[in-house]
């Protein structure tokens, strides 16, 4: 494999760009069998600079053809944040006979002469699986001088009132715009609850269904980081109802739902035009570090795509995310046993064949107890999953998991509340070259961590402190790289 294949920190079945700087997933979109992958791409650099958009191909969500750079900079500015869509009926005119790509992103550059920032929304298309885009002449579509921030449009198709949607971020809200061609748009609503403890970024909104048969809708809002939160940047998410103009909240406007516990998962949006599923990738960094963490000639990665759905539970309905199914593939080997006793004296030590695991496991708590499950990467390098079962809190705790002094907000426990069921916890545990992803209970919770752990020698320890646990079950899967020769 070529060097930067396999450089320490590289990952192994997580997407990353070969090369350079890489930040949010952009205008995902699934069109002819093929899953595209677009991101904010600095092609000179690692770290952020002039955005383009990166670009890359996968038919199973898990191995990805990296492509040329699809779009540059131009006369508008950097190319940021946006989505794609089919554009199946050629409301736009862009086609001939069959339906092509549009993709909808923010022009930035700076108001003639002056520095204040400009940011404009422009269109371009492809006639060819995206694979080569022509910008549209009568760029920018959707501009508004009154507004600083205003960006990363993402835009879907509403069937019942036949239109366009655009949702765009607008400084500490999202405003929704309507459009019968993609061109023309025309203000519908604008929404501004929930956390403010940042800028607003990279919005999403799209309907899932309940257990009962209805409908509900989902908006994805990313926080940015203002300096004064320990989490850096994360995201919220919204359970509502959606009219073709305005999203209307079912909970009270001060309630704040985190998409995820960890520091890791930012700016994540979905798949366009994708049938039955609602998927999902988040770019798994944090602001506050992001252009220091100590990778050498790439810099940015994706979390492994996630499916969405929702649940009903004594707390409301509430947003679940499981990793794709397909993420299966990577299996090749397991290990697995039932029923095991762990105590305060008898810890239960695995030695790790690998570095890249998916660890499923559920723990019985017969009292009250703190489990622990330590991924030992070296002597003085390790990783701590702990859950407390009288405050019903799961924990990752990367305070000594490896290199951590690029940035003194890296060290960090985060933390997760998971309610127990029938006395027991399910957890989910992917494990890669620089980063560590829980799932609590089938998806109800989610810790993404990056680690910078210098060996990949592990071995795990499961532990249990006050009281003894109960393994009912575990699944140890090494993985497989998604790498080949070329990459
Ligand atoms: C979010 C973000 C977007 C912007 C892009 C620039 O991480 O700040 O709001 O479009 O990154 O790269």
């Amino acid at each position: 494999m070529k060097p930067i294949l396999t450089e320490k920190y590289r990952p192994q079945f997580h997407f990353s760009p070969l090369e350079k700087w890489m930040n949010d997933p952009n205008g995902m979109v699934y069109f002819q069998g093929e899953y595209h992958l677009f991101y904010q791409f600095h092609p000179y650099s690692t770290i952020w600079g002039p955005m383009h958009w990166g670009h890359a191909v996968s038919k199973d969500l898990i191995h990805w053809e990296q492509l040329p750079a699809a779009l540059h900079p131009d006369e508008h500015g950097a190319i940021f944040s946006g989505s794609a869509v089919v554009d199946w009926e050629n409301t736009t005119g862009f086609f001939d006979d069959q339906p092509g790509l549009v993709a909808i992103y923010t022009s930035h550059d700076t108001y003639p002469g002056s520095d204040r920032p400009r940011q404009r929304q422009c269109l371009a298309y492809s006639s060819d699986n995206g694979r080569t885009w022509t910008k549209y002449s009568g760029n920018p579509v959707l501009a508004d001088e009154t507004k600083t921030d205003y960006r990363d449009p993402k835009v879907f198709w509403h069937s019942e009132t036949k239109h366009w949607i655009q949702v765009l971020a607008t400084g500490q809200s999202a405003t929704i715009y309507k459009s019968p061609n993609l061109i023309d748009w025309q203000f519908a609503s604008e929404f501004a609850e929930g956390s403010h403890a940042g800028f607003w970024e990279c919005p999403d909104l799209f309907p899932l269904p309940l257990d009962s048969g209805k409908e509900k809708w989902v908006m994805l809002v990313s926080l940015g980081d203002t300096g004064e939160h320990a989490e850096g940047s994360r995201t919220q998410y919204f359970i509502g109802d959606f009219d073709g103009e305005t999203f209307v909240n079912d909970h009270e406007k001060e309630t704040v739902l985190w998409l995820d516990y960890g520091r890791d998962n930012y700016a994540g949006v979905s798949w366009s035009d994708l049938p039955a599923r609602r998927i999902y990738i988040g770019w798994m960094s944090n602001w506050r570090y992001a252009n220091q963490v100590p990778t050498k000639e790439w810099r940015g990665v994706m979390t492994i795509p996630r499916e969405l759905s929702l649940i009903s539970n004594a707390d409301g309905i509430r947003l679940i995310q499981k990793p794709v199914s397909e993420a299966q593939v990577l299996r090749i080997g397991c290990e697995s046993f039932k029923d095991k006793l762990v105590t305060t004296e008898q810890p239960v030590s695995i030695p790790l064949k690998s570095a890249l695991l998916e660890l499923n496991l559920e723990v019985e708590f017969e009292g009250p107890a703190l489990a622990e499950i330590t991924i030992q990467h070296s002597e003085a390098e390790k990783t701590i999953i702990r859950y407390d079962s009288e405050t019903e809190t799961l924990s990752a705790d990367r305070t000594a998991s490896g290199e951590a002094d690029f940035s003194a907000s890296f060290p960090a426990v985060q933390e997760a509340p998971l309610k127990m069921k029938d006395n027991s916890i399910r957890l989910q545990l992917f494990l890669d070259a620089s980063s560590i992803e829980l799932f609590g209970n089938d998806g109800e919770c989610a810790i993404t961590s990056l680690v910078f752990p210098e060996s990949k020698e592990s071995v795990l320890h499961l532990a249990s402190h006050g009281g003894a646990i109960k393994i009912r079950s575990m699944e140890l899967h090494e993985l497989s790289s998604i790498w080949n020769k070329e990459g």
